[in-house]
């Protein structure tokens, strides 16, 4: 039976859309459903987020009142959570958007120098640069609202929101409608700090934001639940920095760097669940498993492209531990991949401890 009023619930949450890719916003009440269905979201007191991105799971188990802890190892993306997950009241006011805009004398140039006219353009990137500068200013979780605002906006201004390509000025230039994506940076950012602004919200909980390999934070989680949405290893898009390494680069801010490829990456070591190696993909889920095992509850997205197969998933959580229940939740899932739209299968494997009772 379908519980109707979590999915009404769901459906009326306020989340300002990140457009980020593999972000699970049109999937929130499968999730959660499928999870008040075989778990009971009245056992669930604490959340991991263990692979956050644009940390909208995390923000629908904010809203129904579950404390939440998020993590991504990408720094942007912490900074998206800390200020939906972590953050309780603080919110950017015109004042804040003045002081960001400032003509700041210490401004460096470091965007207009290395990546004029390669995703913006040359008065952008001093903007950028003098937005960048004025961020350092700010502090705590003003700082991380600033960012993931900004963040929004850059995504927004690029076509197909990635930077794995060179075209991205030309294709901003061309006659195509849909690709002109020129608008004045201060507006845009001040129209989404409005978004931003509304989506903030209390739950009375300690929740919290952290930026580290998930397998290096799991064992000092304490939660009753942790939801693993890994990049689907196998597929093109198993490598989330090679994306959104300018995001990373915004918010890293470098002195001084050496570049490889045409995109201009500043070269970092892979994520260990985005190499090629399926054996060491394999293993790397193995660890978590193991150091997730006090966890009570445990709720992985995949599909039918991504590595591991999920029933091979389902064997090595039962060899792990052999106390764990696992069930698996299949729906057809259609996406846009370039101008195309194709349809996979998007999987929810919830696994139990016999006897779990959570509030870890
Ligand atoms: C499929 S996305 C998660 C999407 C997210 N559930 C959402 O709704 O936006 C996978 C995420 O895992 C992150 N990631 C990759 N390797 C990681 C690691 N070792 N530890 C933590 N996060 C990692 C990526 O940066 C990416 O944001």
């Amino acid at each position: 039976m379908k519980d109707y009023s979590i999915i009404e619930k769901i459906q009326n949450i306020y989340y300002p859309q990140t457009q980020y890719f593999g972000s699970k916003e049109k999937l929130g009440s499968f999730i959660i459903e499928n999870i008040n269905r075989y778990i009971g979201l009245h056992k669930i007191r604490t959340v991991f987020d263990a692979f956050c991105g644009s940390a909208y799971v995390g923000y629908i188990f904010k809203v129904l009142g579950k404390r939440v802890i998020g993590n991504d190892y990408l720094k942007f993306n912490y900074h998206i959570a800390k200020s939906l997950l972590e953050n309780n009241s603080v919110r950017m006011s015109e004042a804040d958007i003045e002081r960001l805009f400032n003509l700041n004398k210490k401004r460096k140039d470091f965007l207009e120098k290395n990546y004029s006219n390669l995703f913006y353009t040359k008065k952008e990137c001093q903007t950028l640069d003098n937005f960048r500068c004025n961020i350092d200013e700010m502090k705590g979780i003003k700082k991380s609202l600033a960012f993931a605002i900004m963040i929004k906006v850059l995504i927004n201004m690029i076509p197909f929101g990635k930077y794995n390509y060179t075209t991205a000025i030309s294709y901003r230039n061309s006659k195509f409608k849909s690709y002109i994506k020129f608008f004045d940076i201060k507006d845009k950012f001040t129209e989404y700090a409005k978004l931003w602004n509304g989506a903030i919200c209390d739950n009375g909980k300690n929740n919290k934001a952290y930026c580290l390999s998930t397998t290096d934070l799991v064992e000092n989680i304490k939660a009753d639940l942790i939801y693993i949405d890994p990049p689907y290893a196998g597929t093109d898009f198993q490598d989330y920095y090679r994306y959104y390494h300018f995001l990373e680069t915004f918010v890293n801010y470098p002195k001084s760097s050496i570049f490889i490829k045409k995109t201009k990456e500043i070269p970092r070591e892979k994520s260990k669940f985005s190499v090629n190696e399926k054996e060491e993909i394999l293993i790397q889920f193995r660890i978590l498993f193991e150091r997730a095992k006090h966890i009570p509850y445990w709720v992985l997205s995949h599909n039918t492209n991504g590595y591991p197969a999920v029933a091979d998933f389902k064997k090595l959580i039962r060899e792990i531990d052999n106390e764990r229940d696992v069930r698996i939740i299949e729906r057809a899932y259609t996406y846009k991949s370039g101008y195309k739209r194709k349809t996979s299968y998007e999987y929810l494997l919830i696994s139990t401890k016999h006897n779990g009772n959570g509030h870890n």
